[in-house]
């Protein structure tokens, strides 16, 4: 017999680790519970686990606060460690590709085959040639795939799935979104340390990357415009604390960072559509904690000429208003895209 296994989404970032379980009723979706908790910034450097004791902490308090019974856990990666390819190759079964994928892989994948888990998906038939099929690969590091694995273990969790931040976007917005007119978007996740990115075309990933670029360098901006600690930036930032800090000059700090960010993710846009032909993109869903930077929003809209929208990972989820605060969760909403993508995932597992 096959079972479904519900998932919990765990989102290790490199600021804030997300806790995500969400029930799977006759009628849909449910949420059921999540939380946030803070790590320092030392913790994860360039997203690879400095200190694995405060993050494995982190994540069992947030298990006990939100009282969660269930340890089958969803988890992802990303980062430099983490390549998405895309490849045309002949036509061929998921079992045949499988067999090739260790000849074919090594030419697309920058790193020693001996170092890397790999995965490859069949997208389809190339749109060029009818004998010829699309095919997704991905290579990780093992060493940082065994380290997150590591953390969610020894926080008393089943590591049963490990996924890559922009495919848990794809899951979250398939969900969410199912009725979409538009035929390409971009799913663009703005978090600490990275920036990732999905374009989709029918629902199907048809480019993804990872830019090192995040909150934290504006954090550190701040710090050093300043001379506060890496903490009161953060609040100084978030607004939380902003008493004697100058309006204007945070403000221009602020319209800075937006420009950079516009100026990040235009030029990895505007490289995805040079490789294609007569295709635009519709629609930029953003999210991620940095999405908050104030007029981002308005800025990417305006330099590149579409709609863009802070995406709403609980669009197409019930949740009940007298358990979860509305106005906490239209702020914490976007922040929450990739660890919702987790919990939706299911493990199969026959028994
Ligand atoms: N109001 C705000 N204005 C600007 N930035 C904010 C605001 N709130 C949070 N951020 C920033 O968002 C970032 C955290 O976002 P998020 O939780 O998505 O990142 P992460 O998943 O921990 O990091 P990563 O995925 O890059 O490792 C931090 O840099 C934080 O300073
Ligand atoms: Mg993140």
């Amino acid at each position: 017999m096959l079972f479904e296994k519900n998932l919990l989404g765990l989102d290790i970032g490199s600021q804030s680790i997300k806790m995500v379980d969400i029930a799977k009723t006759r009628t849909g979706y449910e949420l059921k519970a999540f939380g946030l908790g803070l790590i320092p910034s030392e913790c994860i450097v360039d997203k690879d686990i400095m200190d694995s004791e405060t993050v494995v902490d982190t994540v069992k308090n947030l298990r006990e606060n939100l009282k969660i019974r269930s340890r089958g856990t969803a988890s992802a990666i990303s980062g430099h460690s983490v390549i998405v390819k895309k490849a045309e190759l002949p036509l061929m079964s998921e079992a045949e590709l499988r067999q090739t994928l260790l000849i074919e892989a090594e030419q697309y994948i920058p790193f020693d085959i001996n170092d890397v888990y790999l995965d490859s998906f069949i997208l389809g038939e190339s749109l060029e040639r009818s004998d010829m099929m699309d095919v997704l690969f991905v290579a990780a590091k093992k060493e940082l795939v065994d380290d997150y694995a590591s953390a969610v273990r020894n926080a008393g969790l089943k590591p049963m799935l490990m996924d890559i931040d922009v495919f848990s976007m794809e899951t979250m917005y398939e969900v969410n979104y199912p009725d979409a007119p538009e035929s390409i978007v971009a799913l663009v996740n703005a978090g600490a340390s990275m920036i990732n990115i999905n374009v989709l075309k029918e629902g199907m990933s048809i480019f993804a990357r990872d830019i090192s670029m995040g909150g934290r360098q504006l954090t550190e901006r701040i710090q050093r415009e300043f001379g506060v600690s890496y903490e009161r930036a953060e609040n100084i930032k978030t607004g939380a604390n902003i008493e004697g800090i100058d309006l204007e000059k945070i403000n221009y700090i602020f319209k800075m960072a937006a420009e950079t960010y516009v100026q990040e993710i235009r030029r990895t846009l505007d490289f995805f559509l040079s490789t294609m032909v007569n295709e635009n993109i519709e629609k930029i869903y953003l999210s991620g904690g940095s999405s908050r930077i104030p007029g981002l929003v308005k800025l990417l809209e305006k330099q590149m000429e579409i709609p863009v929208e802070k995406v709403n990972p609980f669009n197409n989820i019930k949740w009940d208003d007298r358990v979860f605060d509305p106005e906490y969760m239209a702020y914490i909403a976007p922040q929450m895209a990739v660890a919702v993508g987790l919990a939706l995932r299911r493990a199969d597992y026959k028994w």
